[in-house]
């Protein structure tokens, strides 16, 4: 029995802040963001949208489009970052704006990896029998823990919100194979240090402590390349397949450069490479399936066609899953 992804869903806000927006709010410029990143626009959810909001949404969209209600659903899991609330869950809290009476749902914290996290676990209590159908979903509200004075950082974030539904299959389609590896000695490249428990908002904090993101940019670029090339390369061997036999390879979305480097280290062509970076920037959990949601739509995944999907945040976490559509 194998996991087979049998409907998506995403849902970006509309309001749109273009790179001639940063242009006014931080020293920074167009033709710097697009060179750099490739990110020409990204969304950004109002004050009264959160990321359950959208999580809500992408689910409802991912349920239409397998053909499911609610109440088919025995597995929620939410890959975020930017919960509603410290407690409960975001899956908690989706589970109470749908409902979904048959299921246990909760969240895992694996910044841009949250999707492929989520799907890992998933695919793999479907294999066992232990549960039936999944949702997972990818859901962030970033502009919530973007600091946008700082130009390091805040032309690369929106939110967003991606969902697929997994179910067992035994025609040889699914999720053939996963990978996922992490290495917290590197957690400080990539992190907010202020709003846990360690130091909480109510108190001072060591002077450099902050709520929002902060990133060593360049250290993150190096290794997101060698670890997502990496991990790529794993799963697509452990499914018995070539670089060749890929389809559609749909990469976290998080900077145009490293996704090129990695399609470069994998010999693929750049037709096979899905992008919409220029159009959401990095969206974190909701990237990899808001891309696979577009993806789906537009015609460019056949039934029968090997998916190979990677991603990579802080913590620092990796990882990737082969996927036979
Ligand atoms: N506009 C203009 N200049 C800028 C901007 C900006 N928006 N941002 C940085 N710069 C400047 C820097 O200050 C630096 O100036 P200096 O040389 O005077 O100090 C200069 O540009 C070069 O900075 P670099 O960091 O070397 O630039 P780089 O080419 O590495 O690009 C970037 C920076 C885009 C952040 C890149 O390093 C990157 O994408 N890193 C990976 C980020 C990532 O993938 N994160 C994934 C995980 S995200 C998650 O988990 C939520």
């Amino acid at each position: 029995m194998r996991a087979r992804i049998s409907g998506t869903g995403s849902y970006a806000p509309p309001g749109v802040m273009t790179n001639a927006d940063f242009e006014k709010m931080v020293d920074t410029s167009d033709e710097w963001i697009v060179s750099r990143t490739g990110i020409r626009e990204r969304r950004i959810a109002t004050d009264d949208m959160s990321c359950a909001d959208m999580a809500a949404e992408a689910s409802r969209r991912a349920l239409a489009s397998a053909g499911y209600t609610h109440e088919d659903i025995d597995l929620v899991i939410c890959g975020t970052v930017t919960p509603d609330y410290r407690l409960p869950s975001n899956a908690c809290v989706l589970q109470e704006m749908i409902g979904f009476p048959n299921a246990v749902a909760f969240d895992v914290t694996a910044a841009c990896t949250g999707f492929i996290t989520g799907l890992s676990i998933a695919s793999a209590y479907i294999a066992t029998g232990q549960h039936k159908r999944a949702l997972i979903v990818g859901a962030e509200k970033l502009s919530s823990i973007t600091n946008y004075g700082d130009r390091n950082t805040c032309v690369l974030f929106g939110d967003g919100a991606g969902a697929v539904v997994l179910e067992g299959c035994d025609d040889g389609r699914g999720v053939l194979s996963t990978f996922m590896r992490s290495d917290g000695s590197l957690r400080s490249w990539l992190w907010i240090d202020r709003g846990g428990s360690r130091y909480p908002h109510s108190s001072d904090g060591p002077i450099g402590t902050s709520d929002k993101i902060l990133m060593n940019g360049s250290d993150v670029f190096k290794v997101a390349v060698r670890a997502m090339g990496a991990a790529a390369s794993k799963v697509i061997e452990d499914a018995g397949l070539t670089p060749d036999d890929i389809a559609l390879f749909i990469p976290h979305q998080a900077n145009l450069r490293i996704i090129e480097a990695i399609a470069k280290r994998l010999k693929l062509p750049p037709e096979k490479v899905y992008l919409n970076i220029e159009r959401y920037g990095n969206t974190s959990a909701a990237s990899v399936p808001i891309a696979l949601d577009e993806a789906s739509r537009e015609g460019r995944l056949k039934p029968g066609d090997n998916v190979v999907m990677v991603a990579f945040g802080g913590g620092m976490i990796w990882g990737a899953a082969a996927v036979k559509w």
